[in-house]
């Protein structure tokens, strides 16, 4: 199912027509559906079809806890980067056998917490990192299983900030310092070699770099199998692309597939775990913003309205295109070329340029494809407060987070002690 859609000249979200969501919950706020999200899950469990697989959600995408248990009841597996994920995803009844923990810099607290709680992975990504865990997991008196991130420098073709699998980017090890990881960690008796990992970027329109991505982690898989060392999971990563204007990503099923047609040719099936966020819930979300004044100059008009850029940063930070509908289509406003513009005061705050739409003060609009990275990338920035998210589930509006309220802006903050109290 599609999300946003029109009936009539309204727009929905699943049953429910957006302008009764901002009657209850004001703007702006994220709407995201439900059935979207659970049919996107699918896509991806349905194309490994027998094949051994688990899909681990990457939270950083959208960590709402109704997002989460919505996941975690489906059977769901998560990629985290944070202890503050971990508790997110062990608060919204996520099994932790099904976390991995990715990131180039997981903090000492952090690999404690993770151990303790009995996560299935750790996918670390450097020498330093593996002692840090086997130090936590000796204290603990457990075993930490890992798994090496490799870096297979290939291109993904995205945006430079969200490309991670080129050798100048930060992320995961060359094959053979890798090898030399593994063979350390063999030694360490507080660590268990469990998988190899991958992830070469988001926003990622074409099959071929995942691939030639699998491919070169399969080589290392072969180099350690001539050494005996039996890998239990080849992790892939997230990355899959999605539609925001007229991209056309492949179909996660065809994504799959073709992971699956990679492994299949080997003569032992290894499972996959894959990570995908974005490709999950990115089009399951829209921003929902209401139009507060409309003024032009001799080269611009603009579009004024109640969302900003530190509710959605993606347009302002990578210069993202993201669809803007009109709630009510039938508007008898003229049409115009605006720049939707918030009220932060930069000229970087935009959530769209050039749009054509037929708008008038206090209409609502739609900003597209907003339920991955936005929520999870909002500030308070200008002492704004986020905004409410809503899941809607058929014909029901569930506020899954209240807007964030002024006094909360500032709740822990102190000041100073007064002249008359320290004198
Ligand atoms: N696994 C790892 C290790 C990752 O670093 C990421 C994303 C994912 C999985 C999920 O990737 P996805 O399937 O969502 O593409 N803020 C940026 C995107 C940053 C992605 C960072 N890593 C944006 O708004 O475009």
């Amino acid at each position: 199912m599609d999300n946003p859609n029109y009936r009539d000249s309204i727009l929905f979200v699943e049953d429910v027509a957006l302008p009764d969501i901002a009657a209850q919950v004001g703007t702006p706020c994220f709407v995201y559906s439900r059935a979207s999200i659970e049919a996107q899950w699918n896509r991806f469990d349905r194309a490994f079809g027998d094949y051994p697989h688990r899909i681990h959600y990457a939270v950083k995408a959208n960590s709402n806890l109704a997002l989460l248990n919505v996941l975690a009841g489906m059977g769901s597996g998560f990629d985290i980067v944070s202890g503050g994920e971990l508790l997110r995803v062990l608060e919204a009844g996520g099994d932790p056998r099904g976390i991995i923990f990715s990131g180039v810099c997981k903090l000492e607290w952090e690999i404690r917490d993770a151990l303790k709680a009995g996560i299935g992975v750790f996918s670390i990504e450097s020498e330093g990192e593996l002692d840090l865990i086997a130090k936590v997991a000796g204290e603990l008196g457990c075993r930490a299983r890992i798994a090496v991130r490799i870096n297979p420098d290939v291109d993904s073709g995205t945006h430079p900030y969200i490309s991670t699998g080129l050798k100048r980017n930060k992320f995961g090890m060359p094959a053979d310092q890798a090898m030399e990881i593994y063979l350390r960690a063999e030694q360490l008796p507080s660590v268990e070699i469990y998988g190899i990992a991958c992830h070469i970027g988001s926003q990622i329109l074409d099959l071929g770099p995942f691939r030639d991505a699998l491919v070169k982690v399969l080589e290392v898989v072969d180099m350690l199998e001539d050494r005996a060392i039996a890998i239990g999971h080849v992790d892939c990563g997230g990355g899959l692309g999605i539609r925001y204007q007229d991209e056309r990503p492949p179909d996660p099923s065809d994504y799959a597939g073709q992971i699956r047609a990679v492994m299949e040719s080997r003569p032992v099936r290894i499972p996959v775990a894959i990570e995908p966020g974005r490709a999950i819930v990115g089009n399951a979300g829209i921003l929902l913003t209401a139009v507060h004044s409309l003024k032009r100059n001799d080269l611009n008009r603009f579009c004024i309205v109640d969302a900003a850029m530190n509710d959605l940063l993606r347009p302002a930070l990578y210069q993202a295109y993201q669809r803007i509908m009109e709630v009510d289509r039938g508007s008898d406003a003229e049409p115009q070329v605006y720049d939707v513009v918030g009220p932060v005061c930069e000229s970087g705050d935009f959530l769209g340029k050039d749009r054509l739409l037929r708008v008038s003060p206090n209409d609502l609009l739609a900003v597209c494809s907003a339920g991955a990275y936005g929520s999870v990338m909002s500030s308070s920035y200008n002492s704004r407060p986020r905004p409410a998210e809503v899941l809607v589930d058929g014909k029901d509006i569930h506020i899954v987070r209240n807007r964030e309220s002024l006094r909360s802006l500032f709740r822990d903050e102190s000041m100073l002690p007064s002249d008359r109290e320290t004198g």
